[in-house]
């Protein structure tokens, strides 16, 4: 596999210029085509009228369809865009028909809103949450997993496949394979592995895929997607409220849901956000990959091992597969104070408090952490800067 041309890749990313940019699991800096595409398209809206605007670049809004089919592994029929990953999750969760005492299967390590929004549903139908336990080495236990799923009433698996807050993969295919053997449906939360990670929906086994646009796959903030399998299509899944985008009025009393994954979306959408989604999918794909993991996955391993030789430093990740999320508990500092030190020295990063990972934090006994996300296009340097700053500041000199 050809290493990538770093040298290039960030000669096209405006940011890297401003800023050592290691908050990709927030939001990672979009390359210059991706701006391109939203001003572009927001131009020509403010010239010729927003309607005016949609018609004339028709095929140019295909393309994206095509592109982020083609990034994971599937038809544009299977895509529905979004304004974001929670939004993507709700939509496939409204979509099915719970009823009182129906099992929702999920795991220890799951997105805070997701839980929430199940937790929501526990309280209005009675749907009843299971989570998985996890192994001693951290992810969750696949055997569990696997005779859970073949239980009574589990009428969903959500899993998460790299959390918010760690360095954690989870083995989304092994549970796939699970939820097919059972005939149950499988919800992948990929909001932080796409773009990140190889992912091909029919490998993962799964029947909706969320996911984000602002992260790993570097496309803009307040865009996402939601994949929809032709299984779950073709079980006339649609969302609780559909709109008319996603169904003709056919009658007084009577409407019809399009055939494709189209009935996920709304009337209203950001054009300018999803032409420059479909551009991220294929600058993605241009980089390679398997290449851009490669790189995530070796920068977050650097990180770790130097993170872990700071006296203060306790590395958090856990797991037998890590990817570029590092996670870390410093002894006696608020993490909160250590991002702000390290962005006034032009380094991002985040704090992640215990509400954003509630059981991973009880069961790591700690309330907050910090979190450094690195992405292709950061170098070996700036790693090495950022854990200088870090050591620096930790030893009190500013
Ligand atoms: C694992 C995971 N899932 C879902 C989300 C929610 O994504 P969004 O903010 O786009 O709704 C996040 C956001 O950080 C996340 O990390």
């Amino acid at each position: 596999m050809p290493a990538l041309d770093i040298k290039r890749l960030r000669s096209e990313t405006p940011g890297c210029d401003q800023r050592i940019h290691l908050n990709n699991a927030g939001a990672a800096l979009m390359p210059a085509p991706v701006v391109q595409a939203i001003q572009d398209h927001i131009l020509l809206e403010s010239r010729i009228g927003g309607y005016e605007a949609a018609d004339a670049r028709h095929d140019a809004m295909l393309a994206a369809y095509q592109s982020v089919a083609d990034l994971i592994g599937t038809q544009p029929r299977n895509i529905a865009f979004t304004e974001n990953a929670t939004a993507s999750f709700s939509l496939a969760l409204s979509s099915l028909p719970l009823a009182r005492g129906d099992v929702i299967l999920t795991t220890r390590n799951d997105y805070a809103s997701n839980q929430i929004q199940l937790l929501s549903l526990q309280a209005r139908i009675g749907v009843q949450i299971i989570r998985a336990p996890d192994r001693s080495a951290g992810g969750v236990d696949l055997q569990a997993m696997a005779e859970l799923i073949h239980g009574e009433r589990v009428r969903l698996v959500c899993v998460t496949h790299v959390p918010t807050n760690s360095g954690l993969v989870q083995d989304v295919r092994a549970i796939g394979s699970a939820c097919r053997d059972a005939g149950v449906l499988y919800l992948l939360d990929a909001c932080q592995s796409i773009g990140q990670l190889p992912l091909d929906v029919a490998d993962l086994g799964c029947d909706f895929l969320s996911a984000s646009a602002r992260k790993y796959l570097r496309g803009p903030r307040g865009a996402g997607f939601l994949y929809v399998s032709d299984r779950a299509l073709d079980q006339g899944l649609e969302p609780l409220f559909i709109d008319m985008r996603g169904a003709d009025w056919i009658g007084e009393n009577r409407y019809r849901a399009v055939a494709d994954a189209k009935r996920f979306e709304n009337w209203e959408s950001a054009w300018a956000l999803v032409l420059a989604t479909g551009e991220a999918a294929r600058y993605a794909m241009a980089v390679g990959m398997e290449a851009i993991s490669r790189r995530v996955i070796g920068l977050g391993q650097r990180l770790r091992e130097q993170l872990a030789s700071i006296d203060q430093v306790r590395v958090l990740d856990r797991g037998s597969e890590l990817c570029g999320i590092v996670s870390a508990a410093i002894e006696g500092r608020d993490p909160g104070e250590l991002v702000t030190a390290l962005r006034a020295r032009g380094i991002n990063t985040s704090a992640q408090r215990q509400e954003y990972a509630l059981l991973d934090y009880d069961d790591k006994r700690i309330t907050a952490s910090l979190r450094i996300s690195p992405h292709y296009y950061n170098t070996e340097e700036e790693i090495d800067q950022a854990l200088s700053a870090i050591r620096e500041i930790l030893q009190g000199r500013r």
